[in-house]
């Protein structure tokens, strides 16, 4: 039975490449390492199957407990375990160094040493900076001038993978993708929040004004991805995943209203983030052209699925909000 190490993999992306790896190969195993950090949650992982899925809570950046936790000569180690909020990085970058840039050397180091074969690093189109109006695309070739404390341990991670790569040998690769939404999504990000917001009828603060790009990706066309990137790419190579699904926020905003039939006057412009990326686009034609991927999820098709996942799951996102999502674990494990 082949063995994928996950780490991350209590987190939104993280959990639903889980789920959807699982469904995909009977025969494969799953080893979830996730340190259930805020943006963690064991709930994520309901319904995965049980006698093929281990967990173990344990921190990407301390070595011992990393040399204990991956087996030796697993198949694959994915690692999407990660500080992700832009905003949580502006007010405390600490937590992203050590996790995003010392986590993912102490994660390759391990793999080396217990003879993983294959390790594949989630990374993010913030590594390349802003874009402006008329650039064309992010391609691979982009130089990487990240913005925020966020990208920049991204960056810094990537330049440690390939590294790894150049120097050992080691079978490293890189997927670097576009904004993701979907099930189980950490309501601080633009769509749960708003989403959330709304269905409360609360106020939904949009940056500035409201006119920055992002491209938008269903999470499991990600996932889909990342496996074909596992699964057939090269080592040491960097592929751009995106579903090219430029929207202004704005506009995404106005798309979740509309669906959930609520008023545009809960939106309200608040300041802008500091140092705010105005534009991202992926440009993923390496990938579709080596590896025949495609995006299967169109975003008018994904917003719904999502809307109605997060209607359905009320009690996911009410106990995320409140805070209560912790406390059992909290109980099992201790506080963080
Ligand atoms: P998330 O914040 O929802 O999940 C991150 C997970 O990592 C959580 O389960 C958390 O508990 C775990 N974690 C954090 N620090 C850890 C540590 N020290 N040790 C072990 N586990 C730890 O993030 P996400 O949105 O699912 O993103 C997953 C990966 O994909 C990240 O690497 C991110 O940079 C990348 N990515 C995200 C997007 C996006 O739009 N969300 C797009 C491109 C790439
Ligand atoms: O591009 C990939 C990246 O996308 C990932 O690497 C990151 O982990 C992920 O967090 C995401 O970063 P963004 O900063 O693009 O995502 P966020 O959801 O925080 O914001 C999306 C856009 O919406 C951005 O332009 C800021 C804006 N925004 C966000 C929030 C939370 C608002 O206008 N209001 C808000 O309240």
């Amino acid at each position: 039975m082949p063995t994928y190490v996950v780490t991350g993999g209590a987190g939104f992306i993280g959990s639903n490449f889980v789920r959807l790896a699982l469904e995909r190969d009977a025969g494969l195993k799953v080893v979830t390492i996730d340190l259930l950090t805020y943006a963690g949650n064991l709930a994520n992982l309901v319904g995965v199957p049980l006698e093929r899925h281990t967990f173990i809570r344990a921190d990407i950046s301390v070595a011992d407990a990393m040399a204990d936790a991956v087996p030796d000569g697993a198949d694959a180690l994915i690692n999407f375990a990660a500080e992700t909020h832009v905003d949580r990085s502006i007010l405390s970058p600490g937590a992203f160094a050590r996790t995003n840039v010392v986590g993912t050397q102490v994660l390759l180091d391990v793999a080396r040493e217990k003879g993983v074969k294959r390790f594949l690093q989630v990374s993010t189109d913030e590594v390349y900076g802003s874009l402006g109006p008329e650039d064309p695309a992010f391609t691979e070739a982009h130089p990487l001038v990240p913005s925020s404390p966020y990208a920049a341990s991204k960056a810094g991670a990537d330049l440690l993978v390939l590294a790894a790569h150049h120097t050992y040998g080691q079978d490293a690769r890189l997927t670097r993708c576009s904004n993701n939404y979907g099930p189980y999504q950490f309501p601080e990000k633009l769509i749960p929040l708003m989403l959330s917001n709304a269905l409360d009828d609360r106020p939904l603060p949009v940056y500035g004004d409201g006119r920055q790009v992002r491209d938008w990706i269903y999470t499991d066309d990600h996932s889909r991805a990342i496996l074909a990137v596992l699964e057939g790419g090269r080592p040491g190579a960097v592929y751009n995943i995106g579903a090219r699904c430029e929207r202004f926020n704005i506009d995404v905003v106005r798309a979740i209203l509309r669906e959930l039939g609520k008023p545009e006057s809960l939106i309200q412009l608040v300041k802008d983030r500091p140092g705010h990326d105005r534009r991202y686009a992926i440009d993923p034609t390496r990938v579709e052209a080596e590896l025949g991927w495609r995006p299967e999820v169109s975003f008018e098709e994904g917003l719904a699925r999502t809307i109605r996942w997060y209607r359905e799951h009320e009690d996911w996102w009410r106990r995320v909000k409140d805070g209560s999502y912790r406390e059992f674990y909290d109980e099992w494990y201790g506080d963080r």
